[in-house]
Protein backbone atom coordinates (compact mmCIF):
# COMPACT_ATOMS: atom_id res chain seq x y z
CA UNK A 1 0.00 0.00 0.00
CA UNK A 2 3.32 2.48 0.98
CA UNK A 3 4.41 1.62 -2.71
CA UNK A 4 1.37 2.17 -4.28
CA UNK A 5 0.54 5.62 -2.49
CA UNK A 6 4.41 6.95 -3.53
CA UNK A 7 3.49 6.27 -6.97
CA UNK A 8 0.70 8.75 -6.85
CA UNK A 9 2.36 11.29 -4.60
CA UNK A 10 5.06 14.06 -4.84
CA UNK A 11 7.08 16.49 -2.72
CA UNK A 12 5.68 20.08 -2.78
CA UNK A 13 8.61 22.14 -0.92
CA UNK A 14 5.87 24.76 -0.08
CA UNK A 15 3.72 23.15 2.19
CA UNK A 16 6.32 20.31 3.01
CA UNK A 17 3.61 17.84 2.25
CA UNK A 18 3.60 14.56 0.08
CA UNK A 19 0.64 15.82 -2.37
CA UNK A 20 -1.06 14.02 -4.81
CA UNK A 21 0.00 14.35 -8.52
CA UNK A 22 -3.01 16.84 -10.39
CA UNK A 23 -3.96 14.95 -13.34
CA UNK A 24 -7.25 14.11 -15.06
CA UNK A 25 -9.10 11.09 -15.61
CA UNK A 26 -11.64 10.08 -17.51
CA UNK A 27 -14.45 8.44 -16.14
CA UNK A 28 -18.25 7.25 -17.97
CA UNK A 29 -21.41 7.01 -15.99
CA UNK A 30 -22.96 3.32 -16.32
CA UNK A 31 -25.21 3.30 -13.62
CA UNK A 32 -27.64 6.13 -12.07
CA UNK A 33 -30.15 5.55 -8.70
CA UNK A 34 -32.33 7.55 -6.53
CA UNK A 35 -31.45 6.30 -3.33
CA UNK A 36 -34.13 8.17 -1.16
CA UNK A 37 -35.87 11.70 -1.28
CA UNK A 38 -32.84 13.35 -1.25
CA UNK A 39 -29.66 10.75 -2.18
CA UNK A 40 -28.32 9.01 -5.47
CA UNK A 41 -26.07 6.56 -6.18
CA UNK A 42 -24.05 6.94 -9.08
CA UNK A 43 -21.62 4.35 -11.06
CA UNK A 44 -18.57 5.42 -12.60
CA UNK A 45 -15.86 3.72 -14.49
CA UNK A 46 -13.00 4.48 -14.16
CA UNK A 47 -11.25 4.18 -17.46
CA UNK A 48 -7.33 4.68 -16.59
CA UNK A 49 -6.02 2.27 -13.92
CA UNK A 50 -5.09 4.69 -11.26
CA UNK A 51 -5.12 2.56 -8.12
CA UNK A 52 -7.53 2.05 -5.65
CA UNK A 53 -9.47 4.48 -3.07
CA UNK A 54 -9.10 3.76 0.89
CA UNK A 55 -11.34 5.23 2.80
CA UNK A 56 -11.79 7.92 3.46
CA UNK A 57 -10.97 9.34 0.16
CA UNK A 58 -12.34 11.36 -2.51
CA UNK A 59 -12.53 12.76 -5.99
CA UNK A 60 -12.27 16.33 -7.40
CA UNK A 61 -15.18 15.25 -9.85
CA UNK A 62 -15.41 17.57 -13.23
CA UNK A 63 -19.10 17.85 -14.55
CA UNK A 64 -19.08 19.06 -17.68
CA UNK A 65 -19.87 23.05 -18.77
CA UNK A 66 -19.91 23.20 -14.74
CA UNK A 67 -17.08 22.94 -12.12
CA UNK A 68 -14.90 20.07 -10.13
CA UNK A 69 -16.49 19.21 -6.85
CA UNK A 70 -15.03 17.14 -4.05
CA UNK A 71 -17.18 13.70 -3.94
CA UNK A 72 -16.08 11.14 -1.22
CA UNK A 73 -15.85 7.70 -2.64
CA UNK A 74 -18.68 5.77 -1.20
CA UNK A 75 -17.88 2.16 -2.98
CA UNK A 76 -15.15 0.64 -5.06
CA UNK A 77 -15.65 -2.41 -7.08
CA UNK A 78 -11.81 -3.47 -8.08
CA UNK A 79 -12.41 -6.46 -10.46
CA UNK A 80 -14.46 -3.66 -12.54
CA UNK A 81 -12.32 -0.29 -11.69
CA UNK A 82 -15.71 1.34 -11.00
CA UNK A 83 -16.21 3.24 -8.25
CA UNK A 84 -19.95 4.40 -6.92
CA UNK A 85 -20.85 8.17 -4.99
CA UNK A 86 -23.70 9.01 -3.11
CA UNK A 87 -25.02 12.47 -4.04
CA UNK A 88 -27.08 14.96 -2.32
CA UNK A 89 -28.10 17.69 -5.14
CA UNK A 90 -27.25 20.83 -3.35
CA UNK A 91 -26.97 23.78 -5.95
CA UNK A 92 -25.91 24.11 -9.40
CA UNK A 93 -23.31 21.48 -10.11
CA UNK A 94 -24.76 18.60 -7.99
CA UNK A 95 -28.09 19.37 -9.36
CA UNK A 96 -26.92 18.87 -13.30
CA UNK A 97 -24.77 15.98 -12.31
CA UNK A 98 -27.83 13.99 -10.51
CA UNK A 99 -29.42 15.05 -14.01
CA UNK A 100 -26.99 13.23 -15.86
CA UNK A 101 -27.99 10.02 -17.80
CA UNK A 102 -25.70 6.29 -18.23
CA UNK A 103 -23.65 6.92 -20.95
CA UNK A 104 -21.91 10.49 -20.64
CA UNK A 105 -18.03 10.67 -20.14
CA UNK A 106 -16.85 13.35 -17.36
CA UNK A 107 -13.62 13.57 -15.54
CA UNK A 108 -12.10 13.47 -11.98
CA UNK A 109 -8.44 13.35 -10.53
CA UNK A 110 -7.66 11.60 -6.72
CA UNK A 111 -7.80 9.65 -4.96
CA UNK A 112 -7.63 12.30 -2.65
CA UNK A 113 -6.74 12.75 1.53
CA UNK A 114 -5.11 10.92 3.27
CA UNK A 115 -6.41 7.38 3.64
CA UNK A 116 -6.97 6.78 7.51
CA UNK A 117 -7.90 3.17 8.57
CA UNK A 118 -7.97 2.83 12.31
CA UNK A 119 -6.67 -0.71 14.02
CA UNK A 120 -9.81 -2.59 15.40
CA UNK A 121 -12.47 -5.21 15.90
CA UNK A 122 -15.10 -3.53 16.42
CA UNK A 123 -16.22 -0.69 14.62
CA UNK A 124 -19.40 1.66 15.61
CA UNK A 125 -19.88 3.97 12.26
CA UNK A 126 -21.82 6.86 12.45
CA UNK A 127 -22.94 8.43 9.08
CA UNK A 128 -25.30 11.69 8.74
CA UNK A 129 -27.03 12.88 5.73
CA UNK A 130 -24.79 12.63 2.99
CA UNK A 131 -21.90 12.11 5.35
CA UNK A 132 -23.01 8.34 4.99
CA UNK A 133 -20.65 8.05 1.52
CA UNK A 134 -17.74 7.79 3.37
CA UNK A 135 -19.26 5.83 6.28
CA UNK A 136 -20.26 3.37 2.83
CA UNK A 137 -16.99 2.97 1.92
CA UNK A 138 -15.25 2.22 5.65
CA UNK A 139 -17.80 -0.52 5.87
CA UNK A 140 -16.79 -1.91 2.49
CA UNK A 141 -13.10 -1.67 3.20
CA UNK A 142 -13.72 -2.90 6.54
CA UNK A 143 -15.55 -5.88 6.15
CA UNK A 144 -13.45 -7.07 3.15
CA UNK A 145 -10.18 -6.70 5.21
CA UNK A 146 -11.73 -7.88 8.36
CA UNK A 147 -13.60 -10.35 8.27
CA UNK A 148 -13.79 -11.55 12.35
CA UNK A 149 -14.41 -7.90 12.97
CA UNK A 150 -17.94 -6.22 14.30
CA UNK A 151 -19.13 -3.53 12.41
CA UNK A 152 -22.50 -1.30 13.29
CA UNK A 153 -23.90 1.19 11.74
CA UNK A 154 -26.46 4.44 12.78
CA UNK A 155 -27.75 6.35 9.93
CA UNK A 156 -29.47 9.39 10.70
CA UNK A 157 -31.34 11.81 8.73
CA UNK A 158 -33.70 14.30 9.46
CA UNK A 159 -36.76 12.14 7.66
CA UNK A 160 -38.30 8.96 6.82
CA UNK A 161 -38.19 9.69 3.49
CA UNK A 162 -34.21 10.74 3.45
CA UNK A 163 -33.37 7.06 4.54
CA UNK A 164 -34.80 5.28 1.57
CA UNK A 165 -32.74 2.35 -0.14
CA UNK A 166 -29.28 3.21 2.07
CA UNK A 167 -29.66 0.36 4.84
CA UNK A 168 -30.16 -2.27 1.98
CA UNK A 169 -26.85 -1.68 0.46
CA UNK A 170 -24.94 -0.84 3.93
CA UNK A 171 -26.38 -4.52 4.79
CA UNK A 172 -23.97 -6.23 2.90
CA UNK A 173 -21.30 -4.65 4.98
CA UNK A 174 -22.06 -4.77 8.31
CA UNK A 175 -23.63 -6.45 11.19
CA UNK A 176 -25.66 -4.23 12.26
CA UNK A 177 -27.55 -1.34 10.83
CA UNK A 178 -30.08 1.05 13.26
CA UNK A 179 -31.78 3.78 11.60
CA UNK A 180 -32.33 7.58 13.09
CA UNK A 181 -34.71 10.39 12.57
CA UNK A 182 -37.94 12.09 13.84
CA UNK A 183 -40.41 9.13 12.58
CA UNK A 184 -41.60 5.86 14.64
CA UNK A 185 -40.69 4.12 11.18
CA UNK A 186 -36.61 4.34 12.40
CA UNK A 187 -34.83 2.29 15.07
CA UNK A 188 -34.27 5.75 17.39
CA UNK A 189 -36.33 8.70 16.90
CA UNK A 190 -34.44 11.62 17.21
CA UNK A 191 -30.88 13.04 15.90
CA UNK A 192 -28.15 11.39 16.07
CA UNK A 193 -27.07 12.56 18.80
CA UNK A 194 -30.03 10.85 21.24
CA UNK A 195 -29.31 7.81 19.36
CA UNK A 196 -25.32 8.00 20.34
CA UNK A 197 -26.41 9.01 23.84
CA UNK A 198 -28.19 5.75 24.23
CA UNK A 199 -25.24 3.77 22.94
CA UNK A 200 -23.03 1.57 24.90
CA UNK A 201 -19.89 3.62 23.23
CA UNK A 202 -17.47 1.05 25.36
CA UNK A 203 -18.47 -1.97 23.61
CA UNK A 204 -16.39 -0.12 20.32
CA UNK A 205 -12.75 -0.24 19.76
CA UNK A 206 -13.02 2.42 17.32
CA UNK A 207 -16.00 4.81 16.54
CA UNK A 208 -15.44 7.02 13.15
CA UNK A 209 -18.44 9.98 12.69
CA UNK A 210 -18.99 11.34 9.18
CA UNK A 211 -21.57 14.31 8.82
CA UNK A 212 -22.32 18.03 8.90
CA UNK A 213 -20.51 20.30 11.39
CA UNK A 214 -23.56 20.22 13.93
CA UNK A 215 -22.87 16.65 14.34
CA UNK A 216 -19.34 16.37 14.80
CA UNK A 217 -19.64 19.28 16.77
CA UNK A 218 -21.93 17.80 19.52
CA UNK A 219 -20.55 14.36 19.25
CA UNK A 220 -17.10 15.95 20.13
CA UNK A 221 -18.94 17.16 23.18
CA UNK A 222 -20.07 14.27 24.20
CA UNK A 223 -16.78 11.96 24.00
CA UNK A 224 -14.57 14.95 25.15
CA UNK A 225 -15.54 13.67 29.10
CA UNK A 226 -14.12 10.21 28.88
CA UNK A 227 -10.26 10.32 27.59
CA UNK A 228 -10.29 7.16 26.74
CA UNK A 229 -13.61 7.20 25.18
CA UNK A 230 -12.16 10.29 23.04
CA UNK A 231 -8.79 8.20 21.73
CA UNK A 232 -11.43 5.77 20.11
CA UNK A 233 -13.53 8.52 18.44
CA UNK A 234 -12.20 9.72 14.87
CA UNK A 235 -14.15 12.42 12.86
CA UNK A 236 -14.53 12.76 9.13
CA UNK A 237 -14.82 16.46 8.39
CA UNK A 238 -16.40 18.78 5.14
CA UNK A 239 -15.26 22.11 4.62
CA UNK A 240 -14.82 24.14 1.40
CA UNK A 241 -12.28 22.49 -1.01
CA UNK A 242 -11.25 24.40 -3.86
CA UNK A 243 -8.00 22.66 -5.78
CA UNK A 244 -8.18 19.42 -3.60
CA UNK A 245 -4.12 18.95 -3.77
CA UNK A 246 -2.99 21.09 -1.19
CA UNK A 247 -2.09 24.11 -2.85
CA UNK A 248 -4.64 26.56 -2.70
CA UNK A 249 -4.93 26.74 1.18
CA UNK A 250 -8.86 27.01 1.06
CA UNK A 251 -9.76 23.76 2.86
CA UNK A 252 -7.45 24.91 6.21
CA UNK A 253 -8.91 23.54 9.02
CA UNK A 254 -9.36 26.68 11.38
CA UNK A 255 -7.24 27.11 14.90
CA UNK A 256 -4.37 24.09 12.93
CA UNK A 257 -2.12 24.07 9.99
CA UNK A 258 -3.69 21.15 8.77
CA UNK A 259 -5.20 21.27 5.22
CA UNK A 260 -8.56 18.96 4.76
CA UNK A 261 -7.71 17.86 1.19
CA UNK A 262 -3.98 16.51 2.24
CA UNK A 263 -4.05 15.50 6.02
CA UNK A 264 -7.35 15.00 6.18
CA UNK A 265 -10.78 14.65 5.67
CA UNK A 266 -10.55 12.27 8.51
CA UNK A 267 -8.96 13.32 11.95
CA UNK A 268 -8.44 11.68 15.62
CA UNK A 269 -11.37 13.59 17.23
CA UNK A 270 -8.65 14.40 20.30
CA UNK A 271 -6.77 16.74 17.50
CA UNK A 272 -9.89 18.71 16.90
CA UNK A 273 -10.92 19.37 20.12
CA UNK A 274 -10.88 22.53 20.31
CA UNK A 275 -11.34 23.57 17.00
CA UNK A 276 -14.60 22.54 16.16
C1 LIG B 1 -14.02 16.11 1.03
C2 LIG B 1 -15.46 16.38 0.60
C3 LIG B 1 -16.25 15.29 0.27
C4 LIG B 1 -17.59 15.50 -0.12
N1 LIG B 1 -18.33 14.40 -0.42
C5 LIG B 1 -19.62 14.57 -0.80
C6 LIG B 1 -20.42 13.41 -1.11
O1 LIG B 1 -19.99 12.26 -1.04
N2 LIG B 1 -21.71 13.64 -1.50
C7 LIG B 1 -22.23 14.91 -1.59
O2 LIG B 1 -23.42 15.03 -1.96
N3 LIG B 1 -21.49 16.01 -1.29
C8 LIG B 1 -20.20 15.86 -0.90
N4 LIG B 1 -19.44 16.99 -0.60
C9 LIG B 1 -20.05 18.33 -0.73
C10 LIG B 1 -20.09 18.71 -2.21
O3 LIG B 1 -18.80 18.82 -2.72
C11 LIG B 1 -20.86 20.06 -2.37
O4 LIG B 1 -22.19 19.85 -1.98
C12 LIG B 1 -20.82 20.54 -3.81
O5 LIG B 1 -19.54 21.01 -4.13
C13 LIG B 1 -21.86 21.65 -4.01
O6 LIG B 1 -21.78 22.16 -5.32
P1 LIG B 1 -23.03 22.88 -5.99
O7 LIG B 1 -22.58 23.74 -7.11
O8 LIG B 1 -24.10 21.88 -6.31
O9 LIG B 1 -23.63 23.79 -4.84
P2 LIG B 1 -23.16 25.24 -4.39
O10 LIG B 1 -24.20 26.21 -4.78
O11 LIG B 1 -21.73 25.49 -4.78
O12 LIG B 1 -23.18 25.05 -2.81
C14 LIG B 1 -24.27 24.54 -2.08
C15 LIG B 1 -23.81 24.21 -0.65
O13 LIG B 1 -22.68 23.30 -0.66
C16 LIG B 1 -21.53 23.87 0.00
N5 LIG B 1 -20.33 23.67 -0.85
C17 LIG B 1 -20.17 24.20 -2.09
N6 LIG B 1 -18.99 23.87 -2.61
C18 LIG B 1 -18.37 23.11 -1.68
C19 LIG B 1 -17.10 22.52 -1.65
N7 LIG B 1 -16.24 22.58 -2.65
N8 LIG B 1 -16.77 21.83 -0.53
C20 LIG B 1 -17.64 21.73 0.48
N9 LIG B 1 -18.87 22.29 0.49
C21 LIG B 1 -19.22 22.98 -0.56
C22 LIG B 1 -21.82 25.35 0.09
O14 LIG B 1 -21.23 25.89 1.26
C23 LIG B 1 -23.32 25.41 0.14
O15 LIG B 1 -23.77 25.24 1.47
C24 LIG B 1 -18.12 16.81 -0.19
C25 LIG B 1 -17.31 17.91 0.15
C26 LIG B 1 -16.01 17.69 0.56
C27 LIG B 1 -15.16 18.84 0.95
S1 LIG C 1 -8.48 22.64 -1.25
FE1 LIG C 1 -6.74 23.73 -1.90
S2 LIG C 1 -5.34 23.33 -0.28
FE2 LIG C 1 -7.02 22.03 0.17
Amino acid sequence: MVKKLKNTLQYNAISQRLIPRYKYTSLKLIDKEKLSQTLYLMRFKVLENIGKPFPPQFIMLWVPGYEAIPMSVALFDEDNNALSIVVKPVGPTTNYLVSLEPGIFMGMYGYLGKPCIPHGKKYLLIGGGSGIAPIMHYAQYISNHNESGIIDILYGCWKYEEIGKIPLILQNYCSTIKTVCFSDHCDYQGTLIDALIKTDLKLYDIIIIAGPPGLLENALKIVKMDEDLLARVFLVVESMVKCGVGFCGECIIKGTNKLLCVDGPCFPAKELLYVI
